[in-house]
Order: C-alpha cells, then structure tokens, then sequence
C-alpha cells in the first residue's frame, strides 16, 4: 500500500565525490555519491505528509531501529511533527536496535537488543522507522515480533529498499528511495560501523571495502 509514486535511483545515477563535501577523511574510500542530503532532506518531507494522510491524527507510536535509522527518524519525527500540527494525539518515540551485518554481507542471523521496551507498544499504532531493506529478514524478524507483542497495527517506515528479489517478503509501507543492488553508507548507513555520520548516501569504492574490512 505505497501512498504515492516512488522515487527511484537509477542503476548508473552516480555522481563524483568530488562535486560534494565528502570529509577528507572518507575521500578514497567512497566510489560515488548516490543520494545527496538535500534530496533525502525532501523526499522525507513528502514522506511524512504521506504517512499523516495514510494513518491519520490517531495516536501514534514511532519506533526507531538504531543504529542505522538515527538521521532518517530524527528527519522524519520533525516533519511529522509539522504534519501533525493540528492533531488531538501526541506522537511517542521508542528505541530498538537490531544488528544482521558482518562486512557487506548480510550474516543471516538477525540481533535484536532492547526488546523489553516492546511491551509498552502493546494494543498501540506503531510506526516502524528502519534504514534499508536487503534480504528482509531483519524487518520480518522484527515485525513478527511486534505481532507477537500485540501491537494494534504496523506501518514501516524506510529510508531506501533494495532492488533485489527478497529472501523474506515484508511490508513496505512508506519508502523514501528504491535504489540498485549496491552497497551503499552514508545517512546513517555504516560499512562496519563507520561512516555513519556522513553527510550523503554514498557507494563504498573497492579500496575503501578493504580498508575497513574485519579481520578476524
Ligand atoms: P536485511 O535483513 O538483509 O533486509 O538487511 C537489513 C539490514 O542490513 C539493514 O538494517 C542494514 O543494517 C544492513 N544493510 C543492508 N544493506 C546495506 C547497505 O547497502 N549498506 C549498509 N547496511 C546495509
Ligand atoms: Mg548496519
């Protein structure tokens, strides 16, 4: 039940590092610049008057899904914030932190580290509010969860979804970018827990992958 068109990143849109301000620091180990903060800054705009229109001015829980979501839920809860202006229900905010990926790839298993604040969800609207969507299997873990929980109904927010055939199919409700199978940091988005607190959603360069690989 997408609200309105999509916003899709074409396969070859990439533009140079260079042409942003990519902190020195980053400069080699990013290979393009793919979703510029400007841009997210709008779509997530939008994004928020589509949510209001779809679920209404009926109380509504947000749950962030840390670490990746942080700047997309801090974006998206100022914008609601605006879009709900004249409703009779506060919005609430809640933590939760899941954690899939080794590298690049995504390890198959899926962490979910503060579930006891779950059960105050319990008989209310939730809206959750993740960073990327790969194989699914960490929004479907976490939704079976909060249906476990008993929450009254679940919308999912989504910073970008994947293009790649899903392993577990999952409700996309709100998402702000489609963009291509590639490994993407940036907006929250870390490659081994780095690169977070860039500016733009960037693709990794070879050199860069290597650099901050884990070694075990
Ligand atoms: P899924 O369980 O395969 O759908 O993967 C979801 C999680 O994997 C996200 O919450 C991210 O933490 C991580 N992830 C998937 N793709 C990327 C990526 O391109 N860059 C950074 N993290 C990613
Ligand atoms: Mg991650």
């Amino acid at each position: 039940n997408m609200a309105s068109a999509q916003a899709v990143i074409p396969d070859d849109f990439e533009m140079p590092t260079e042409a942003f301000d990519i902190p020195q620091s980053y400069s080699g180990d990013l290979s393009a610049v793919v979703i510029p903060e400007g841009m997210i800054k709008d779509r997530v705009r939008r994004l928020a008057h589509d949510v209001h229109s779809a679920i209404g001015s009926q109380p509504l829980a947000l749950l962030c899904v840390l670490k990746g979501s942080y700047k997309f839920f801090t974006a998206l809860v100022d914008e609601l914030t605006s879009a709900r202006f004249d409703c009779p229900h506060p919005m609430t905010v809640d933590f939760i932190r899941c954690r899939s990926y080794e590298d690049t790839q995504s390890t198959g298993s899926v962490e979910i580290i503060g579930m006891s604040n779950l059960a105050e969800l319990k008989g209310k609207n939730v809206l959750v509010v993740d960073d990327i969507v790969d194989t699914g299997r960490t929004l479907s873990l976490l939704l079976q969860k909060l249906e476990d929980t008993g929450v009254k109904k679940c919308w999912t927010a989504l910073l970008v979804s994947k293009r790649v055939p899903r392993t577990i199919e999952v409700a996309e409700d709100f998402v702000a970018f489609q963009i291509p199978d590639k490994f993407i940091v940036g907006y929250g988005l870390d490659y081994n827990q780095r690169f977070r607190d860039l500016r733009h959603i960037c693709v990794m360069s070879k050199s860069g992958i290597e650099k901050y690989k884990n070694l075990e």
